[in-house]
């Protein structure tokens, strides 16, 4: 019986990833203008918390690898909430990229990118986001055939105005800037033509998770989604 509901849940969590893995890694970015990156405590709070961000109109997730919790908390929101699309962050070793995919990621971003992540991200079948937060390392990027990335820490690493000089000489480039953002300049990012969505941990307050205030995150997940709204 315990192999025979193991068994049912890989198939389960191939059968979701492979339907989305016929987004590109653009589709995806662009599904929701922020993407809340998850930092998860206890497991049990993983399908709540997803189901409250994807009916609040956050549907892509980032569940950050820090703390034990993330591999259950991606296989069971994997398995259990309609409509997630499910990325891994915080992605340090390709070891990890395949232990994300295994869980049903369909894409797993990295704080910044090495030689060996760039070289794994383009053998395995899911997406992979690297960051990069200069120029050089930008053009290393793409060098190994990359089109979008995380721009980390974006507010200390230039912001708005780095962004806007990237669209200069690399415009076919798209970012998911993260790291210092919250709700009094998302809107500047998303007036970008080069940034797909936002990252960010604010949607996700700790006091409210610990709470288990499910309606007070979906509350904000929809407060930003109308928000974003008036500029997209
Ligand atoms: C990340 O993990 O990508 C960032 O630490 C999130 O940054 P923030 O907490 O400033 O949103």
């Amino acid at each position: 019986m315990v192999n025979g509901y193991r068994e049912a849940v890989v198939e389960r969590i191939e059968e979701v990833r492979g339907k989305n893995m016929s987004n590109t890694v653009n589709e995806i970015l662009e599904t929701s203008p922020v993407m809340p990156v998850l930092v998860i405590d206890e497991v049990e709070d993983a399908v709540p918390l997803a189901k409250a961000l994807v009916s609040g109109g956050l549907k892509v997730l980032e569940i950050t690898l820090r703390t034990e919790a993330a591999l259950d908390a991606i296989r069971a929101i994997s398995q259990d909430v309609e409509g997630a699309l499910i990325g891994a962050g915080t992605i340090t070793t390709p070891a990890q990229l395949q232990q994300v995919r295994d869980a049903g990621c369909v894409f797993a971003i990295s704080p910044g990118a090495t030689p060996a992540l760039l070289k794994a991200g383009k053998e395995i079948d899911i997406h992979y986001i690297p960051a990069i937060s200069t120029a050089s390392e930008l053009m290393v990027g793409m060098e190994a055939g990359y089109t979008a990335f995380k721009f980390f820490p974006a507010e200390s690493s230039g912001g708005v105005g780095a962004l806007r000089s990237f669209a200069g000489p690399m415009p076919e480039v798209t970012f998911c800037p993260t790291g210092g953002i919250g709700p009094d300049n998302f809107c500047d990012y998303l007036s970008l033509s080069n940034v797909a969505c936002v990252g960010g941990s604010w949607v996700v307050p700790s006091e409210l998770v610990k709470k288990k205030d499910w309606e007070g995150i979906k509350a904000l997940a929809a407060g930003v989604v109308q928000q974003a709204a008036r500029i997209r």
